[in-house]
């Protein structure tokens, strides 16, 4: 059935590592070949369309190939794709930002979600003067020393991380800002406190009420710098952010995925007074060969005035459909009394096979990935393609129909049927 898949993941094995260039992307016995992709949609190589619940890991807000987007980077293309030098649409991008979320006084641009993260650590680090970085285990905020450390959800993730770097980087449970407190009473080395205020890489887990609360109260009152990771929720769980929908100010925070619609931008943004710390003026150095690159840049506007402009429609479309998805998908669960905890908000859901609720890494471990695996391949089978991890998200664009929705819940029903079977 995708012959065609095959014999390009082939060829590709023998030039690319593991044929991939994300090793999410790979999955047995291989993956897929895409070839395009319109709203909900993506082909593939073999001529098979599938819906996309996967959308570029949650790039793709308004869909793949959204026009606004995609003409605004044809356009601007033409006269140019690097420069090097400032531009004004640098400018309009920077206020653009700033006018939408609320703790986003300076801005820099730059390219991935990681190199964001990376730099507003350093940044915090440089500011507080101190050494230590906490984050929360099951959050992701980039393939770098100091957010891969051990030990926690990404256990085991990688060789190569020197100990000296990891070891000053402290690995706390999500949800429990207890143990935070904790652990800055017991050591007044940390200066930075990194948080995905809604947790996407551990599957889908929410903050518990007063949990961000929590942790702005503890932060604040220990002059550590809060980095909100905003590369997921950013303009997606609202215009401004997560910022925004919880009503908390964080000190940093980072952007990337929804702000370019599936182009490469991200975004470091923040207080004046840390964000002045950056070279030149500043003594913190982090620099870019492609940061402000024109054709993103023109994307990301294009893509925030969308969605600046739509807002009314799109955060109220986005979440329609994912509560009807979601809710089909419990039906059918309760149906074949199958144990499920199903986390969703917004755009964004995802489906644990445990009945245990899902509030940090320990419990989103718990999830059957054997269950799950066969899940994904019988959604596969019938067009729909979700990420093949337990440990990401599914993601609703602007241009999933009612009609997607309907055969998803479909698919989910059919294919929750095999699981129960195969049990
Ligand atoms: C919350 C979060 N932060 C940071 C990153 C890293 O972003 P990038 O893959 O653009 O480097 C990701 C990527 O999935 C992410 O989900």
């Amino acid at each position: 059935m995708l012959s065609n898949s095959k014999s390009l993941f082939d060829r590709a094995q023998k030039v690319i590592p593991s044929g991939v260039n994300s090793p999410v992307r790979y999955y047995d016995p291989f993956p897929f070949f895409a070839v395009s992709g319109k709203g909900s949609t993506m082909r593939t190589a073999d001529n098979e369309t599938y819906i996309d619940y996967c959308m570029g890991y949650g790039a793709l807000l308004l869909g793949h190939s959204y026009s606004t987007v995609t003409e605004s980077v044809k356009s601007r293309i033409d006269g140019g794709s690097l420069f090097c030098v400032p531009t004004e649409e640098e400018i309009q991008l920077a206020e653009l930002i700033s006018k939408a979320v609320q703790c986003a006084e300076m801005i820099r641009l730059v390219n991935t979600g990681m190199e964001a993260t990376m730099n507003a650590i350093r940044l915090a680090r440089a500011f507080t003067k101190k050494k230590k970085v906490v984050k929360f285990d099951g959050c992701y905020h980039g393939a770098y020393d100091y957010v891969l450390p051990k030990p926690g959800f990404y256990d085991g993730i990688s060789d190569g991380i020197i100990h000296e770097a990891s070891s000053q980087t402290l690995v706390l449970p999500y949800n429990d800002s207890e143990s935070l407190e904790q652990v800055i009473k017991d050591d007044d080395d940390v200066g930075c406190v990194i948080v995905e205020p809604v947790a996407a890489n551990m599957g889908l887990v929410l903050p518990e009420k007063q949990y961000l609360n929590e942790i702005r109260r503890i932060t604040r009152q220990n002059d550590i710098v809060l980095i909100f990771d905003e590369v997921v929720t950013g303009f997606r769980l609202a215009l401004g952010g997560a910022g925004e929908f919880f009503g908390i100010k964080p000190d940093l925070a980072t952007f990337a995925k929804a702000m370019g619609n599936g182009f490469p931008i991200a975004a470091i943004a923040g207080k004046r007074e840390i964000m002045q710390q950056l070279s030149p003026s500043g003594k913190v150095y982090q620099a870019s060969t492609y940061a402000g690159n024109p054709a993103c840049v023109s994307a990301s506007i294009a893509t925030i005035e969308v969605l600046g402009e739509a807002k009314n429609e799109i955060y109220p479309k986005v979440a329609r459909t994912c509560d009807n998805i979601v809710s089909g998908i419990k039906d059918a669960l309760k149906n074949f009394k199958l144990d499920y905890t199903i986390n969703n908000i917004g755009s964004m859901f995802q489906l644990f096979f445990t009945d245990e609720k899902v509030k940090n890494a320990v419990s989103a471990n718990k999830s059957d990935p054997i269950m799950f695996r066969k899940l994904f391949d019988e959604l596969l089978k019938r067009g729909v393609f979700i990420p093949p991890s337990r440990s990401e998200t599914c993601f609703i664009s602007y241009s999933h129909s009612e009609d997607d929705a309907d055969k998803t819940v479909e698919s989910y029903y059919e294919s929750l049927r095999e699981v129960k079977q195969s049990l």
